[in-house]
């Protein structure tokens, strides 16, 4: 049961202008715990009615918005970013009970987003222009940064909060107004958002939650002229069928998609450090990000100690309900999310690969995948070429920086990358040859909002966090001042 101090955080209606609105129709849907599948809430499905009011309440609220200083923009999110630590303990309560990722992680992912929030509001009071040199004395040349406008959010299941954060912070901060849809799976965190954006003293409309359908919502969200921008966090299959979409009205896009993360292990590395690292990167969140080491890549020579002692770690680990205090891995999200993994190390075994151990489903209930290490990875097996999206360690192994530098690089991916070596040059080399937006060195937690998160390749477009992550939200506008008298002598 979800027991809260401050039971008003639980929502299931939406957040539309500054109100709590049902469906008009009536209509809602459930939202259940992944670990034992009890209902939470029962929540309103929006549907076009209430989408088309949502950018309506969006659009009528940015001018205001806008006019604010950014000194006042930035207070009203740092209050916010008050208001989630204050509450740090029921929205991890929250999250954890639609989403299933133990307690700790969830106090973790809720500091994030604090953490994220206040950045932002130091961001906004940052947003230079420019005076560019000009090539005529008649003429001045200035650029100014403007907010892109009104701007859509979708965010996905596995961070409901931080993913939020990551996306609002940047946007208030610029001085848009937002439209968010959280994924059906994990309503309950974002609502909770809005309750605390409501008790910051957000202006009504400037920040709108809705939950429900996701071609009716994300089809909207994409078609109206309004709307001048999509954020979204999500799969490339979703994210190409959303972009494909927003190119009639020519809207900016931030992608943040799918990885294949190679995990790559040298045999000069800190070996007990390389396992630290791949123990957090694979098996945080129960293996349910996008940037987990995915293809773990260990070179020949040190094979079998990396092998023994992570056998060791993946033992010690404790699957269970996130809300006891021994669990370190929980449930995945849905049961069908535990079958799409399963079905993985289904492929991997029938093409030779060897489980080290786990591999199956656990007798804790359908959510529940056990930690599994495979070996004897294969380039071309499926799970070599897709993104696990759960606990399984999968490994292969190398004999050159050459041959692993082409095998990493060898996917459409382009997200996150890991090595692990104490060779400076090595460091150099493998940070210039692999493509991919952020690498973790000697590190396998890489994610902080003063850092930019994002990919390239079918990994996406745009960055998150850091001095970056507010161009996202901003227009340049060029200003060619002419007609100056020129100085007479
Ligand atoms: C994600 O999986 O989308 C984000 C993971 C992170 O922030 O580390």
């Amino acid at each position: 049961m979800l027991v809260l101090n401050d039971t008003s955080l639980l929502k299931s209606r939406a957040f539309i202008n500054g109100e709590w609105c049902g469906a008009y129709n009536g209509d809602t849907f459930p939202v259940t715990n992944p670990a034992n599948n009890v209902l939470l809430a029962r929540v309103a499905r929006c549907g076009l009615d209430e989408i088309t009011e949502a950018i309506k309440a969006a659009d009528n609220a940015l001018p205001a918005w806008q006019a604010l200083t950014a000194k006042q923009r930035a207070a009203y999110l740092k209050s916010f970013a008050q208001l989630v630590l204050d509450n740090q303990q029921d929205l991890a309560q929250i999250l954890t009970a639609e989403q299933g990722k133990p307690l700790a992680e969830s106090m973790g992912e809720i500091a994030q987003s604090a953490a994220c929030l206040e950045w932002f509001a130091g961001e906004a009071v940052r947003v230079y222009g420019d005076v560019i040199p000009s090539p005529s004395n008649d003429r001045r040349l200035v650029v100014i940064k403007q907010a892109v406008g009104v701007v859509a959010c979708i965010t996905p299941w596995n961070f409901p909060s931080a993913m939020l954060a990551r996306k609002i912070a940047p946007a208030l901060a610029a001085g848009c107004t937002v439209i968010c849809k959280p994924a059906e799976a994990t309503p309950l965190s974002a609502l909770a958002f809005a309750v605390l954006a409501e008790r910051a003293g957000i202006p009504a409309g400037v920040v709108n939650i809705v939950a429900g359908n996701s071609q009716v919502i994300g089809g909207e969200l994409t078609r109206s002229p309004v709307v001048k921008k999509l954020s979204f966090t999500g799969s490339t299959h979703v994210g190409k069928l959303l972009m494909a979409q927003c190119a009639a009205t020519m809207k900016r896009t931030s992608m943040e998609l799918g990885g294949n993360a190679p995990f790559i292990v040298f045999d000069d590395a800190d070996i007990e450090a390389a396992i630290q690292g791949v123990m957090a990167s694979k098996f945080r969140n129960a293996g349910q990000t996008c940037v987990c080491a995915n293809r773990i890549m260990v070179q020949d020579s040190v094979y079998e100690t990396f092998m023994a002692r992570l056998s060791e770690e993946v033992s010690a680990l404790q699957l269970g309900v996130g809300t006891e205090s021994s669990t370190t891995i929980g449930p995945l999200v849905s049961q069908r999310a535990a079958d799409d993994v399963l079905a993985l190390i289904d492929d991997a075994v029938e093409h030779g690969a060897q489980v080290v151990s786990g591999g199956q489903r656990s007798a804790l209930g359908d959510t529940f995948v056990e930690p599994t290490i495979l070996s004897g990875i294969m380039p071309k097996m499926r799970i070599a070429t897709e993104e696990i999206f759960g606990p399984v360690a999968a490994i292969t192994t190398f004999a050159s920086e050459g041959e692993v530098i082409a095998q990493a690089n060898d996917t459409e991916y382009g997200l996150a990358a890991y090595v692990y070596t104490r060779d400076i040059g090595r460091v150099w080399r493998m940070s210039d040859g692999l493509e991919y937006g952020m690498i973790g060195l000697n590190e396998g937690i890489i994610s902080t909002e003063v850092a930019p998160f994002g990919g390239v390749k079918q990994s996406g477009n745009g960055r998150e966090g850091s001095k970056y992550g507010i161009d996202d939200y901003l227009e340049i506008k060029y200003l060619c001042m002419g007609g100056l008298e020129e100085v007479q002598s």
